[in-house]
């Protein structure tokens, strides 16, 4: 099987991100601040739909997964939906994105499914604020689960915070002090504008450029980029086990390297976090027949992949909150 996911532009897509579910536990001030609502339509894909998905992407040449929400772990299925992941041949990494809620209680079973990596929203390193940020009084919690999970073998463990100006933006002292034993990375996420987030954003968006430069100062120095890294601009210090990594999606080139695709909770493959079109590739997602016929509605979805996202212009496609689509 040769086939390979490569678009017009000649980048490679041998990544997916799978939303498990748009059910979100938090309230994110930037992202579903009254919580999560039900809508009332369709359910969130079922494990078999998702298995004859993953194998689809597998045959087109897909080795990494990142299973995402909403916040995944609200699904009671997610370790045997993990344990499908890891039988699925071809599929090397298995990669989750939680808000940690669970973590302390299951992390263990997660990486005894088969998961290779996980990804923690910590938006900072203050209870109060936590809180604040959250809706939760959960800091502690997903702190001590971010612990446990360093001790159990994972590929990377990784936290992002995303960064608003006035709420979280002069923490890198605390986080300093984190990371100067820990072998983890701290990924800080420029605040993107949303659908639904206008006024939020106009408030608290803060460009990554002051934050960076702090980091120079101090002695961090940017690593060069992998080819097959993601999108953060990484960071190293002698004195620190951690990294500091930048995500900011408004910075000139920030999608040349894009090498993801997405498909949403409910099936719909989506070539852009702020594309402005889905393609429903749910009911291919029946039988094990249709395998031929959704490894080629994939391919062909894929030579429409745009060069770029539209956030210069406002545009944020079809994306209300990223509890949506899965960050
Ligand atoms: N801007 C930037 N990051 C966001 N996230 C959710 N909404 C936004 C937004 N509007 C982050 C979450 C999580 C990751 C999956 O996406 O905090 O870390
Ligand atoms: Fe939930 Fe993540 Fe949105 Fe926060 S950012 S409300 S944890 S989906």
């Amino acid at each position: 099987m040769s086939a390979q996911l490569v678009d017009a532009f000649g980048r490679r897509f041998p990544y997916l991100r799978l939303s498990l579910t748009e059910v979100c536990n938090y309230r994110c001030s930037y992202c579903l601040p009254n919580g999560y609502a039900a809508d009332g339509r369709p359910r969130f894909l079922e494990q078999d739909e998702i298995a004859r998905l993953l194998r689809a992407f597998a045959a087109l040449g897909m080795r990494k997964v990142r299973l995402t929400g909403g916040e995944p772990s609200v699904r009671k299925d997610l370790p045997s939906i993990i344990e499908t992941a890891a039988a699925t041949p071809g599929i090397e990494k298995i990669a989750l994105t939680s808000n940690g809620w669970k973590l302390l209680d299951t992390v263990e079973t997660w990486r005894a499914a088969g998961l290779t990596a996980l990804n923690v929203s910590l938006d900072s390193l203050d209870a109060d604020r936590f809180h604040a940020i959250t809706g939760h009084m959960l800091f502690d919690k997903v702190f001590q689960g971010v612990e446990r999970a360093l001790t159990l073998g994972f590929d990377s463990v990784k936290l992002n915070a995303v960064l608003m100006r006035g709420v979280n933006d002069d923490e890198l002292p605390g986080w300093f002090d984190y990371l100067r034993e820990r072998d983890t990375a701290i990924r800080f996420i420029e605040l993107m504008q949303t659908g639904d987030n206008a006024e939020f954003f106009a408030r608290h968006h803060v460009r990554t450029e002051a934050l960076e430069q702090q980091l120079l100062d101090s002695g961090w120095v940017l690593r060069e980029r992998a080819p097959d890294a993601g999108p953060a601009r990484e960071y190293t210090h002698p004195d620190y086990r951690g990294r500091i990594g930048i995500i900011a999606p408004y910075s000139r080139d920030f999608c040349t390297g894009c090498n993801r695709l997405r498909v949403t909770a409910r099936g719909d493959l989506r070539l852009c976090l702020f594309g402005n079109f889905g393609t429903p590739l749910r009911p291919l997602l029946q039988s094990d027949d249709s395998h031929d016929e959704l490894t080629a509605r994939i391919a062909t979805q894929l030579g429409l992949k745009a060069a770029g996202h539209g956030l210069h212009q406002g545009d944020t496609g079809l994306t209300p909150h990223l509890a949506s689509i899965g960050g």
